[in-house]
């Protein structure tokens, strides 16, 4: 193992009508509250009105930024940066999913610096200070409600960019199933689909002598497959949910890596086609992450057997690691199709004319990947293999 240190200042509250903790909570950090929420999904399922009651009963001075949209934009951020800033905003409030979120870590962070706020996104500067904030997570996928993770996209420019820092973590986080019960069938894939691919990520890395750590990503990969496909027949299953739920938590809040660097490489690629064409992030790893797969087998297969045998149940007798690993690969494949995920990018109208922009994007910052390090041509075989 790598030497590390693991940090992460998140309160977690998980379960059925955990929501109302808002009451206590909110309190702690002010009377001056911005809730941020994104298209409308709040306002239909009644979480929003659950919400605004309980921050109602607390007596807290209410604003509100609606419309965070899925692919958060730095506009918007910037809208709710110029809301906090005019207002003395105490603490911010996310209602939604990752790019709530996502949106949200930006205007805390905007708020507390006198710069661009994309200055933030594209590292030009580091936040070291930022508002407080808390969530109420509604879709099981990206893990930002437990990671200082945020993922921004400059429409105008169209780049998207990760982004971070130690005071980028939300203040608490409160999971309830019950929330996630109107998230619909595709966003429901996609969610599945994201939280795979970010164990995947870290599965392949560049640590060595992680037995434990392999043991979590596999077994927290077998525990979303074995509920994906009952949950995509019975949307409103309390248990499914949960398990999801927690999964995609699990899965991206650091838990799984210590010790090591993962790789990360796919999701780079992927925020480039997604900067480009704004389809749905898990949709663009499903097609993208089997081919990176592809692309990188010979760099290690023995890694790659081990997943296709522990995980996929592949029988390994006679077989070379590299085949074993590619019946891994293709049962990846068959898992993901066999719950609707996209296979191409033809699947979203996407041809080739901008395979080449996509790959100076995804180049923006030089060679990238820590399993296996990628130069241009490398991205641009994945992204033909993908077409
Ligand atoms: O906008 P509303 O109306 O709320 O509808 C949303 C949106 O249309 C809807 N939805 C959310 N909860 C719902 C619901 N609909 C009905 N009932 C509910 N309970 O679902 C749609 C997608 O929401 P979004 O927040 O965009 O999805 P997700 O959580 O998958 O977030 C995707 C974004 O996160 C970034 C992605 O790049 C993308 O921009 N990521 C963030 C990461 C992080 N911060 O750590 C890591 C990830 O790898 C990822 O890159
Ligand atoms: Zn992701």
């Amino acid at each position: 193992m790598n030497n590390f240190t693991f940090y992460n200042p998140t309160k977690l509250i998980f379960g059925k009508d955990q929501v109302e903790q808002l009451k206590t909570l909110v309190p702690q950090y002010g009377k001056k509250v911005l809730l941020v929420y994104g298209g409308g999904s709040i306002k239909r399922n009644g979480l929003y009105d659950k919400v605004t009651t309980y921050l109602k009963e607390i007596d807290v001075e209410l604003f509100e930024l609606a419309g965070v949209e899925p692919n958060p934009r730095l506009t918007t951020a910037e809208k709710g940066i110029q809301i906090c800033k005019e207002n003395d905003i105490d603490f911010i409030l996310a209602v939604g999913g990752g790019s709530v979120i996502d949106c949200t870590k930006l205007i805390a962070a905007g708020s507390k610096y006198d710069g661009e706020a994309w200055d933030l996104v594209t590292r030009k500067a580091f936040a070291k200070e930022a508002l407080p904030f808390g969530t109420v997570l509604t879709l099981a996928a990206t893990g930002s409600e437990m990671n200082a993770g945020s993922v921004i996209t400059n429409w105008e420019t169209q780049e998207k960019y990760g982004w971070g820092s130690p005071v980028t973590f939300p203040q608490f986080s409160i999971l309830d199933p019950v929330n996630t019960f109107t998230v619909p069938k595709d966003q429901t894939i996609y969610g599945i689909v994201d939280m795979m691919s970010h164990v995947f990520e870290q599965y392949f890395n560049n640590g060595s002598n992680t037995p434990l750590q392999d043991r979590l990503c596999e077994s927290t990969l077998i525990t979303v497959m074995e509920a994906a496909p009952k949950l995509l027949e019975d949307l409103e299953n309390y248990e499914l949910r949960e398990t999801i739920l927690y999964s995609g938590t699990i899965a991206l809040n650091g838990m799984l890596q210590m010790g090591y660097n993962g790789d990360w490489a796919t999701h780079n690629i992927e925020h480039a086609v997604s900067a480009v064409y704004d389809i749905p992030h898990a949709g663009g790893l499903a097609i993208l992450f089997p081919n990176w797969m592809k692309h990188n087998l010979n760099v290690k297969p023995s890694r790659f057997a081990q997943l296709a045998v522990r995980v996929f149940g592949v029988d390994a007798a006679g077989k070379s690691d590299e085949e074993v690993g590619l019946e891994g690969i293709e049962k990846l494949r068959e898992f993901w199709s066999s719950i609707g995920a996209p296979k191409t990018l033809a699947d979203y109208d996407i041809d080739d004319s901008k395979v080449d922009v996509m790959a100076d994007k995804a180049m923006a910052n030089g060679e990238f990947g820590q399993f296996n390090k990628l130069n241009k041509e490398d991205v641009l075989a994945i992204l033909h293999a993908s077409l």
